[in-house]
C-alpha cells in the first residue's frame, strides 16, 4: 500500500505492511463482544473490541483486561502473542494453520483448551476497510485457552470443526 493508495497519509503508511491485514468483521461479530483488542491498526476502519492497542502502545506488553480478540501481527511474531493470551487466560485468537510448525506445537498443542478449524479460506480486508480481491491462501484456525471460550467457539455459527484438547 502507498500513501496515496491508502487514504491514511504518510503516518500511517510508515508502521503499515503485509500486517495490516483486517479480521473479516462478521467473524469477530459472530464470536460475541470483545473487552480488548491488544493489536489493532493505527486508524481502524471499524471497531474490534471495547478498547484497542495499536503499534504506539505496543499491546504485547501494555495491561490486558477482560475478554481479549487476538489476531496478532503474522509470521513468527504471532508466538509471542499466543504465549501472552495462555497467559491471561480469556480470549480467542485467530492464527494461520500451521500446525506443524515449532511455534504452533509449543503454544498451541501444548496449551490451548480448544482450536476451531475454520473451513474455506478467509478473504481479509483492508485498512481502508474493503474486502481483499484474494482470499489469505491459507487455512486459518481459532484457538480458546478457557473453557467459557471454548464454548463459544462450539456454538458459533461459523462453518468449521471445533477440536477440544
Ligand atoms: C493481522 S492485523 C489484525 C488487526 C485487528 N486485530 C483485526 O483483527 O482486524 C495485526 C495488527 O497488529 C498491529 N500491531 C503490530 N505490532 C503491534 C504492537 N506491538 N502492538 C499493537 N499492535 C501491533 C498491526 O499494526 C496490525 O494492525
Amino acid at each position: 500500500l502507498t500513501a496515496k493508495s491508502n487514504g491514511f497519509g504518510y503516518q500511517q503508511t510508515q508502521v503499515m505492511g503485509k500486517d495490516e491485514w483486517l479480521t473479516p468483521p462478521e467473524l469477530i461479530k459472530s464470536l460475541g463482544e470483545f473487552d480488548l483488542d491488544p493489536c489493532s491498526p493505527v486508524v481502524r476502519p471499524w471497531d474490534t473490541a471495547k478498547k484497542h492497542y495499536s503499534v504506539q502502545d505496543d499491546g504485547l506488553t501494555a495491561p490486558w483486561d477482560g475478554r481479549v480478540w487476538l489476531n496478532p501481527p503474522y509470521g513468527d511474531q504471532c508466538w509471542g502473542w499466543l504465549n501472552r493470551l495462555h497467559a491471561h487466560g480469556n480470549g480467542i485468537a485467530l492464527i494461520f494453520a500451521r500446525t506443524g510448525a515449532s511455534g504452533f506445537q509449543r503454544e498451541v498443542w501444548g496449551k490451548a483448551h480448544s482450536v476451531f478449524f475454520i473451513f474455506g479460506r478467509l478473504y481479509f480486508y483492508h485498512v481502508s476497510g474493503v474486502r481483499a480481491k484474494h482470499n489469505s491462501g491459507s487455512d486459518s484456525v481459532l484457538i480458546s485457552y478457557d473453557e467459557k471460550n471454548t464454548e463459544v467457539l462450539k456454538n458459533c455459527s461459523i462453518n468449521g470443526k471445533l477440536l477440544i484438547l
